[in-house]
């Protein structure tokens, strides 16, 4: 390795709350939790291993929010109650003990949910089936069901599960900030979306209204955490049932995404592309960081894909983002950042870990 990696070792303040470098872990479901969705022994080590590898933040897998339509796969952990916000406590205690921030990353499946041992139906925007199939290695198979379209008490219901998950996450388990999980096709996605929101009323039609969802969510969250904890929101274009999904308005959405997401007051967003230095829409254009830093200057960007190439990483540091997420070279390497800063060699990501279910392998601990 020779580059200068020296960028990526400064530290930057998120809200009043110092992150010690430019390296965090991306959110990962590893479907790990109880059967009732407490976190368990075996993720406080899962965890743990990434804070004490120097990563400076260390973002969660997406926790379900309510015990109505939000949870998503078998064995995904909750923070639904004192039970579950308690079983946290432990994994916040072991990113935190190495220095890193512990962020939460909350969600709801929204018609892509898969396993949810509350409901046997799915809501969505609209009752539209989702494209794509059910995966495998969260225990699923076969196509998604076609889900019932919300009615505006489910709508309230699942921003109320949003807005009491991240109180519970912050006053009960510890957590220093709140992800709210926006992106890769789950509910909050599947409003921004055209194709799956065919809603007349104010859930539906111009990008404003598909968006509504997102901000409504941010807001209740900030309400109930407070103006001092960091809140951000994950975005994206593709989906885990659509790779390769473009906003329909490209740029002209990205500024009214990022800009009110910044005028609502988001302290980062999290921008997810499969590379993510590729122009987001027409070739040659900017990078979807690049746009959330144009179209929101004052929050931190947190940028997302394929950016274990360290040059890449280090590059995306002048295009916009301040941090940039890693997932999968994460899992090669929980202890990424001291490889970097002793500029060793990275290994390769293995997909046989995530098989044949993508729960976290004692195997993988031990590494
Ligand atoms: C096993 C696995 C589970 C994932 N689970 C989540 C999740 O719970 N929430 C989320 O926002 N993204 C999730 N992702 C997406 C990653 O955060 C990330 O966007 C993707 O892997 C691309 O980043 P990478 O190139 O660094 O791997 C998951 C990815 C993997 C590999």
């Amino acid at each position: 390795m020779d580059i200068d990696t020296s960028s990526l070792f400064t530290p930057i303040v998120i809200n009043g709350h110092t992150v010690k470098n430019r390296l965090s872990v991306a959110p990962m479901t590893r479907v790990t939790a109880t059967q009732d969705g407490r976190a368990t022994e075996k993720m406080t080590r899962y965890y743990e291993r990434f804070a004490r590898g120097r990563f400076g933040a260390v973002t969660t897998e997406g926790i379900y929010t309510d015990q109505a339509f939000a949870q998503g796969y078998a064995n995904q952990p909750g923070m639904t109650d004192e039970a579950q916000a308690n079983a946290w406590k432990p994994v916040v205690s072991g990113i935190r003990a190495h220095g890193a921030l512990a962020i939460a990353q909350i969600m709801h499946a929204g018609a892509i949910s898969q396993g949810n041992r509350f409901r046997t139906t799915t809501l969505g925007p609209s009752a539209i089936q989702p494209k794509g199939e059910q995966m495998g290695f969260y225990h699923g198979n076969g196509r998604y069901a076609v889900p019932t379209a919300m009615t505006e008490e489910q709508i309230a219901e699942a921003i109320a599960g949003f807005a009491g998950s991240a109180a519970r996450a912050i006053g009960i388990a510890g957590f220093d900030a709140i992800e709210i999980h926006g992106a890769n096709g789950y509910l909050l996605d599947q409003f921004l979306t055209d194709y799956t929101n065919h809603r007349a009323d104010r859930w539906g039609g111009g990008t404003e209204n598909r968006a509504r969802l997102i901000f409504e969510t941010f807001k209740a969250v900030r309400a109930k955490v407070g103006a001092r904890v960091p809140v951000g929101v994950r975005l994206s274009q593709g989906k885990v049932n659509d790779y390769h999904h473009k906003w329909a308005d490209a740029e002209r959405d990205a500024e009214i995404v990022f800009g009110s997401l910044a005028d609502a007051g988001a302290d980062f967003i999290h921008v997810t592309e499969f590379e993510a230095w590729k122009p987001a829409f027409a070739a040659g254009g900017p990078s979807l960081m690049h746009l959330a830093k144009r179209y929101a200057p004052k929050a931190v960007i947190f940028a997302n894909g394929s950016l274990h190439n360290i040059e890449q990483a280090v590059a995306a540091l002048d295009d916009g983002a301040d941090i940039i997420a890693i997932a999968r070279g994460a899992l090669a390497n929980p202890d990424l950042p001291k490889r970097i800063g002793a500029q060793r060699t990275l290994n390769d990501f293995d997909p046989v870990i995530l098989g044949p279910i993508a729960n976290v392998k004692e195997s993988e601990l031990a590494m």
